[in-house]
C-alpha cells in the first residue's frame, strides 16, 4: 500500500517508524513536507506544502496513494483531507467541520453537552469584563483558554488574577473559554474512529509545564510515558462508552463524521473522569510512546478507520514494556525562539538498541544556508527539536537508557526535564 504522511515533527515521525516496525516497506512511505531525521528513514517532499489542498491532492492522485496520514491539526482546518475524500483517496484524519472538535473550544463543549460527555464548567467570553465576571465566579485557580489553535500555547491555568486576564486579553479577538479548575492526573487516550465505531490504543501521560516538577509555562508538551500502570481496569472501557463513542455517534448525528484520531484529553478528579481538550489528530510526544509500544500493523489500522470498515480491524495489542520519551527544546522554549544550532552526538546516542530518536525542528546545514563544512551536518531550527524514546522493560530501565542516550546529544542552550516518569519509576519498587 502506498502511503502519504502529512506533517513535519516529531510525531509524523514515530508514525513513519511505527508504520515500518509493523510491517510496511519504507519504500512505500512519502512524508510532505517531512525534516532531515525523517528523510534518513523515507523519502520526503520538503517543498510540498501540507496546508494546500490543491497541491497535495495533485501530488496524491499523480503517484496514486492508497492512503494519507494527516498528522498536525492544520492540515484538517484547511480541509485537506475534504479534498483529498473528494479526490478518492482514503484519508486518515476528519473532515474540516469534525475538526472543529480541535479548533473550536466552544464547538467542543457544545458537542459535550449534546451527548452527555462530562467535561469542566466553562463560560465562552468575548469581553474582558465576561472574563473578570467569569474567573470570579468560578475562583483561583483560574483556567483561561483561547478559542482557537494556538499551538499548545493558548491555555494558561494560574492563582494569579492579573495574568489569568492579561492571557485571556492576548486572545479576546478569537474569544475566551472561562474554565472551572479540574485536579487530578492527567490522561492521554487516542481512539482509532471510521465515524461509527472506535477502537482504543494504550493509555499515555504528557508532560506539558516546561521545567521539572511542573512549573513553568504550559508547552506543547515535554515529554511523555505509556502505559499508566496506576489506572484501574475498566479505565479504557469507561473512557470508550462515556466519552468516545457518545462523541462520534453525536458528530454522525451534526452530519460531520470523524474518520481519524479522536484524542480524548482527560483529568481524572475525585468525582470521575472529565475532559479537558479533544484534539483531532494524534498527540506529540504522547504518539512517540504509544505507538512506540503498538504489535499490531498501523497501516491496517488506519487503512480501516479511513474505508469505514474499522469493524473489521483486529484489536490493537501492545507491548507490555515500558516507553518513555524526553523531548529536547531550544534555549528559550516556550517564550523565545533561538537561532539555527548544530546538534552533534545523534549517531551516538542512537546507538542504544533501547533508543529511537523522532526529528521535529531539524534541517540539514545546506537547507537552512546555516555554514558548515558539512552540508548535511544537522541543525536544529525551532523549539521542540526532537525526542529521544526508549522503552525496556520497566519504567526505571527505560528512563536509565533516555537519559544516558540524552547526556550525549549537544545542542547549546538546549534544555530538556529530568522528571519524565519519575514517580512512575519510583512507584514500580513498592
Ligand atoms: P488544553 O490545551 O486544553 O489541554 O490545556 C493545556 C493544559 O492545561 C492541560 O493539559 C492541563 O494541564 C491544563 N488544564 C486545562 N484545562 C484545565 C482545567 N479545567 N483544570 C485544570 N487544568 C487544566
Ligand atoms: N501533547 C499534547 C498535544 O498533542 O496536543
Amino acid at each position: 500500500m502506498k502511503i502519504l504522511v502529512l506533517g513535519q515533527g516529531a510525531r509524523e515521525h514515530a508514525i513513519v517508524k511505527s508504520l515500518v516496525r509493523t510491517g510496511t516497506p519504507a519504500a512505500s512511505i512519502v512524508v510532505a513536507p517531512g525534516n532531515a531525521g525523517i528523510a534518513q528513514d523515507v523519502h520526503c517532499e520538503p517543498q510540498l506544502n501540507p496546508v494546500d489542498p490543491i497541491a497535495i491532492v495533485r501530488f496524491a492522485t499523480e503517484h496514486a496513494f492508497d492512503l494519507a496520514i494527516i498528522g498536525p491539526e492544520a492540515p484538517l482546518v484547511a480541509g485537506v483531507s475534504d479534498a483529498l475524500r473528494e479526490a478518492g483517496i482514503p484519508v486518515f484524519g476528519p473532515s474540516q467541520q469534525a475538526a472543529q472538535l480541535e479548533g473550536s473550544k466552544s464547538f467542543a463543549k457544545e458537542v459535550m453537552a449534546a451527548a452527555g460527555v462530562p467535561t469542566g464548567m466553562a463560560r465562552e467570553c468575548t469581553t474582558i469584563e465576561q472574563v473578570a465576571d467569569a474567573i470570579d465566579e468560578f475562583g483561583a485557580p483560574y483556567v483561561v483558554k483561547a478559542d482557537g489553535l494556538a499551538a499548545g500555547k493558548g491555555v494558561i491555568v494560574t492563582s494569579d488574577r492579573e495574568a489569568a486576564l492579561a492571557h485571556a486579553e492576548k486572545f479576546i479577538s478569537m474569544g475566551v473559554l472561562v474554565e472551572e479548575f479540574l485536579a487530578g492526573p492527567e490522561v492521554s487516550l487516542f481512539f482509532l474512529s471510521d465515524g461509527r465505531t472506535v477502537l482504543p490504543l494504550s493509555p499515555a501521560q504528557d508532560f506539558k509545564r516546561a521545567f521539572d516538577n511542573d512549573e513553568g509555562p504550559n508547552t506543547g508538551g515535554m515529554g511523555a510515558y505509556s502505559p499508566l500502570p496506576w489506572l484501574p481496569d475498566n479505565f479504557v472501557d469507561e473512557v470508550e462508552d462515556t466519552i468516545a463513542l457518545p462523541t462520534i455517534n453525536e458528530l454522525a448525528r451534526l452530519g460531520a463524521p470523524f474518520v481519524g484520531l479522536l484524542y480524548c484529553g482527560l483529568i481524572v478528579t475525585e468525582r470521575g473522569i472529565r475532559v479537558i481538550e479533544f484534539n483531532a489528530r494524534f498527540g506529540d510526544p504522547e504518539t512517540q510512546v504509544v505507538l512506540r509500544r503498538l504489535l499490531t500493523p498501523l497501516e491496517n489500522l488506519l487503512h480501516k478507520a479511513a474505508i469505514g470498515n474499522l469493524i473489521e480491524a483486529p484489536t490493537p495489542q501492545f507491548s507490555k514494556d515500558a516507553a518513555i520519551t524526553v523531548v529536547l527544546a531550544s534555549e528559550g522554549y516556550p517564550d523565545t525562539s533561538a537561532p539555527n544550532r548544530r546538534i552533534h552526538g545523534l549517531k551516538k546516542a542512537a546507538e542504544d538498541a533501547h533508543i529511537e530518536i523522532c526529528h521535529a525542528a531539524t534541517a540539514t546545514a545546506a537547507s537552512v544556508n546555516f555554514e558548515d563544512e558539512n552540508p548535511h551536518a544537522l541543525v536544529a531550527t525551532g523549539g521542540r527539536v526532537l525526542s529521544v524514546v526508549s522503552m525496556a522493560k520497566d519504567f526505571h530501565a527505560a528512563r536509565e537508557h533516555a537519559y544516558d542516550a540524552m547526556k550525549k546529544i549537544e545542542l547549546k542552550g538546549s534544555h530538556y526535564r529530568k522528571d519524565i516518569a519519575l514517580k512512575v519509576a519510583k512507584a514500580e519498587n513498592d
